[in-house]
C-alpha cells in the first residue's frame, strides 16, 4: 500500500473539510470521496457502483451512510457496503494522522 499525503496536518483537513460533506480528492489518478463524520474522515472510491455517478455529489446521512445522487444507492461508509445490497460494495480506503500529514492509503 502506498501512502499519499492529502493535507499538511490533520488541522488542515478539519478546516478544509465540512461535517458530512463529501469531497473529491484525485490521488494517483484515483477518484476518491473523502468525508468527515462526527470527527472522523472516511474514504471510499467517489464511483457509484450501482451506474458510476459521482458519490462526492451525494449527502452524507446522520448515520454515516453516503447517498448517491442518481437512484439513491446508500452506502456505509466504513464497511463501503449498499444497506439494501442493490449494487457492490464500494472500495473503502484507509486514513492516517501522523505529525508530519494526512494520508490516505491506496
Ligand atoms: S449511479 Fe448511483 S445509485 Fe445509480
Amino acid at each position: 500500500m502506498q501512502w499519499i499525503k492529502i493535507f499538511a496536518s490533520e488541522e488542515r483537513a478539519a478546516n478544509t473539510l465540512t461535517e458530512n460533506k463529501p469531497q473529491l480528492v484525485v490521488a494517483n489518478g484515483k477518484r476518491i470521496c473523502l468525508v468527515k463524520h462526527e470527527g472522523k474522515y472516511l474514504a471510499v472510491s467517489d464511483r457509484c457502483t450501482h451506474n458510476g455517478e459521482s458519490l462526492s455529489k451525494g449527502k452524507v446521512n446522520h448515520l454515516g451512510e453516503i447517498i448517491c445522487p442518481w437512484h439513491g444507492h446508500q452506502f456505509n461508509l466504513k464497511s463501503g457496503r449498499e444497506i439494501h445490497e442493490r449494487s457492490a460494495d464500494l472500495e473503502c480506503f484507509p486514513i492516517k494522522v501522523e505529525q508530519s500529514g494526512f494520508y490516505l492509503g491506496l
